[in-house]
């Protein structure tokens, strides 16, 4: 197969391109081989037991990372212990927006990204369901989430975090349960510029791919029926799917638009 055949390959059945990405799964002691191996069988990708010079998720016993362009990216939830620890958590706008008086709310995060908007809306008590389509994203909060369920705080909220890899458009309709929250914070393209996300993250912005079907996440997420939606938009960033939400609470940088679906 040629290169432009191979690259309409990649891009048809959602893998990334050789050009866009190549990325290389590497391993580092010979007891995450098997592992690396069915990762890079599962995205498609290269493996190997050395490094090279491009971008490459490493596996080693420190967990799995995305290393190139000079930065190396692991989740670690350890750093948002700050953000939950002394009552910190209600001051977070997203645990003040998604404050409910169920006792076991439950939350379906359609973009779920590293994992950090879940953790915090986890650590204020809800169930979450995250759906994440990327399979190397995927494959980086899971194992984040791996090593934060072996730590004595973040474990019991970890507990609270179940990863799907797939396409919340697809899934959201068919939920078992209309959940109490769906959350929404797909990649908006002003975002990129803004600085509003730190450096480590500008390595898995390679990889992302700009959200192309805002207005057919929208409709997902209405279609799951939950109490209330909330939508992560930039500060003045244009209404996803053109909805005009019921209230609005605005931050320095970002905003939530709330509608409640189920009253
Ligand atoms: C801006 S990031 C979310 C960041 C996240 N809120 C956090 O706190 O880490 C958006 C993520 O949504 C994912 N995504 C976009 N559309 C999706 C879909 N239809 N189903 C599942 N994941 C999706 C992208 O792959 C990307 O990782």
């Amino acid at each position: 197969m040629d290169k432009t055949n191979s690259q309409t390959v990649a891009k048809e059945s959602g893998m990334r391109s050789e050009t866009e990405n190549a990325l290389t799964v590497v391993w580092e002691g010979e007891e995450y081989r098997a592992e690396a191996e069915a990762l890079a069988a599962h995205i498609g990708a290269p493996v190997s037991g050395t490094r090279g010079e491009g971008l490459m998720l490493l596996r080693n016993a420190d967990g799995l990372s995305l290393v190139g362009y000079g930065m190396t990216y692991r989740g670690d939830f350890e750093g948002m212990l700050p953000r939950i620890s002394g009552g910190r958590l209600f001051h977070e706008m997203l645990v003040h927006i998604a404050k409910t008086k169920e006792e076991h709310p439950t939350a379906v995060d359609a973009t779920a990204g590293m994992g950090e908007d879940s953790f915090l809306l986890a650590a204020y008590g809800y169930e979450v369901t995250l759906f994440e389509r990327d399979p190397v994203i995927a494959a980086l909060l899971a194992d984040a989430l791996r090593r934060a369920e072996r730590h004595p705080v973040l474990g019991p909220i970890a507990a609270r975090m179940h990863l799907v890899e797939g396409d919340s458009v697809a899934a959201l309709p068919a939920l078992p349960e209309p959940p109490d929250l769906v959350y929404l914070d797909p990649m908006f393209p002003e975002r990129k510029k803004s600085g509003l996300i730190g450096k480590k993250l500008q390595l898995i912005q390679k990889l992302e791919r700009p959200c192309g079907e805002e207005d057919a996440l929208f409709a997902a997420a209405m279609a799951a029926h939950p109490k209330k939606l909330v939508v992560k938009r930039p500060l003045k960033g244009p209404e996803l799917a053109g909805a005009k939400p019921e209230y609005s609470i605005k931050g320095k940088a970002i905003r939530y638009d709330c509608f409640r679906v189920v009253k």
